[in-house]
C-alpha cells in the first residue's frame, strides 16, 4: 500500500512514518512531502531515511502544481493529511499561516484526491474543534464545534471542508480528532517538552493563568497506531476520536515533570494567560475502540518518563532547536508576560 504523508518531518507525521514502514512483510510505501517549517526536522527521521520504501518532498501542501504532479504520478492509495501550523500560541501571534497552510492546505490536498480518484483520503485533526467542555462531559464526535483561536477554527473549518467531500463528491475521507499528544521529537513549544527542556536547563516554567486547565493526554505512538486503525477499519465519511484517557490539570503534569527530572517546584512562574484559552479538553474515544479494536498502551506516568528519558538523552536534538528561529518566539510569546 503506498502513502503520501503530508507533515511527515514533523513530531506526530514522524512517528506515523516510522510505524508505517514498522511493516513485518515490507507492502507499504510512504512519500513524505514536507515545507520544512521551524517545526519540520529530517532529524525525526533518520531512523527510516535509507529505506528503499521512502521517499522525501520537499514543498508546501499550498503548491497545487507539486500536489497534484505528485499524486498523478506516484497514485498513492491513501492520502494522510498532518501538515499543519500546529501551536495555538504562534496562531495567536500570527494567524496568517495558519490560515494558509490549515485550511487552503487541506482544499488543494483535497482537490488533488478528487481530481486523481484517491481511494482514501484521512484529515488528521484535534479535539480543540469542540472548545471547551464543562465537566462532567466528554465530546463525542457529534458534539458541537465552538474553536476558540485561530488554530482551532482553521482546523474545525478544515474538517468541515474535508467532510462536504464525501457528502458532494462522494469522496472516501475520513477526519479524525485527537487530544493532546505527547512523547519523543516532539518541538518544545508545546507544554511537556518546553517543560522539560527548561527544567533541564533550571529556566524558569511558564505556566499560563491558575494552571488548572485540563488536557487529555495521549502517548504518540498510540495516536499513530489509532490512525492506522481508522486506516484499516474506520468507515469514510466519518469522524473518529481518538482520547489518551487521562485528563489532568496543567500544575498536575509540570508537577510530574519536575519531580521526574529532579528539579524544585520553585522554578514554576505564573505568567499572563493565553488569550481565549480553554479551560476543559474531555473526549469520549468509544466509537474509535467499538469500531476499529483500538486502545491507548502507554499509561501516562510510563509515556512521561520515557519522554523525560528522551529529551534527557537527545539535549543536542533541543539545543539545535533552541538555538535558531525559537528565540524570537520565545521572546514574543512569554517576553513581558511575568505576572
Ligand atoms: P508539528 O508542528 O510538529 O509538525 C507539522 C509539520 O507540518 C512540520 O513537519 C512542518 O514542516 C509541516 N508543514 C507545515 N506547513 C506545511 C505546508 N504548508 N506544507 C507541507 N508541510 C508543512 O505538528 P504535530 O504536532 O506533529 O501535528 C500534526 C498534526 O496533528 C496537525 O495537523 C495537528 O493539527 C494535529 N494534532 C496535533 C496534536 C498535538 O498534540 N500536537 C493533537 C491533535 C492533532
Ligand atoms: O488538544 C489537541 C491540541 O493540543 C493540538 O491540536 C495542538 O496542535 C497542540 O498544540 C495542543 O494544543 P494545546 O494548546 O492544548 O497545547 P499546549 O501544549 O500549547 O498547551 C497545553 C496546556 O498548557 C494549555 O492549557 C496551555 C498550557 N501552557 C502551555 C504552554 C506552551 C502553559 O501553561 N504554559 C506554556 O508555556
Amino acid at each position: 500500500m503506498k502513502f503520501l504523508v503530508t507533515g511527515g518531518a514533523g513530531f506526530i507525521g514522524s512517528a506515523f512514518v516510522r510505524l508505517l514502514l514498522q511493516d513485518p512483510d515490507g507492502s507499504r510505501a510512504v512519500l513524505n512531502l514536507d515545507k520544512l517549517t521551524y517545526a519540520g526536522n529530517l532529524e525525526n527521521l533518520a531512523s527510516i531515511a535509507d529505506d528503499a520504501r521512502y521517499r522525501f518532498v520537499h514543498g508546501d501542501i499550498c503548491d497545487a502544481a507539486l500536489v497534484n504532479s505528485l499524486v498523478a504520478e506516484e497514485k498513492p492509495e491513501v492520502i494522510v493529511n498532518f501538515a499543519a501550523e500546529s501551536h495555538v500560541d504562534r496562531s495567536i501571534l500570527s494567524p496568517a499561516p495558519v490560515f494558509e497552510t490549515n485550511l487552503r492546505g487541506t482544499f488543494t490536498l483535497l482537490e488533488a484526491a478528487r481530481t486523481h480518484q484517491t481511494p482514501r483520503y484521512v484529515q488528521i485533526s484535534t479535539d480543540e474543534v469542540y472548545g471547551s467542555i464543562d465537566p462532567p462531559h466528554e465530546a463525542d464526535e457529534n458534539f458541537p464545534l465552538r474553536a476558540s483561536s485561530p488554530y482551532s477554527a482553521s482546523k474545525a473549518g478544515a474538517d468541515l471542508l474535508t467532510l462536504s467531500y464525501f457528502v458532494t463528491y462522494k469522496m472516501p475521507v475520513t477526519v479524525t480528532r485527537a487530544s493532546n499528544n505527547y512523547g519523543p521529537y516532539q518541538f518544545p513549544e508545546k507544554l511537556i517538552p518546553l517543560m522539560i527542556s527548561n527544567a533541564l536547563e533550571d529556566k524558569p516554567l511558564p505556566i499560563y493563568g491558575d494552571g488548572q486547565q485540563v488536557r487529555d493526554w495521549l502517548y504518540v505512538d498510540d495516536h499513530a497506531r489509532a490512525i492506522l486503525a481508522v486506516i484499516e477499519h474506520g468507515r469514510a465519511g466519518e469522524i473518529y476520536n481518538i482520547g489518551g484517557s487521562r485528563a489532568l490539570p496543567n500544575l498536575d503534569v509540570v508537577r510530574e515533570i519536575l519531580a521526574a527530572v529532579g528539579k524544585p517546584e520553585s522554578l514554576m512562574q505564573t505568567v499572563k494567560d493565553r488569550p481565549g484559552h480553554d479551560r476543559r479538553y474531555a473526549l469520549s474515544s468509544e466509537k474509535l475502540m467499538r469500531e476499529t479494536g483500538w486502545q491507548a498502551r502507554v499509561p501516562f506516568e510510563e509515556g512521561l518518563r520515557a519522554t523525560v528519558e528522551w529529551y534527557r538523552s537527545n539535549a543536542a536534538w533541543t539545543a539545535r532547536i533552541k538555538s535558531g528561529e525559537y528565540q524570537k518566539y520565545y521572546q514574543s510569546n512569554y517576553g513581558g508576560r511575568a505576572v
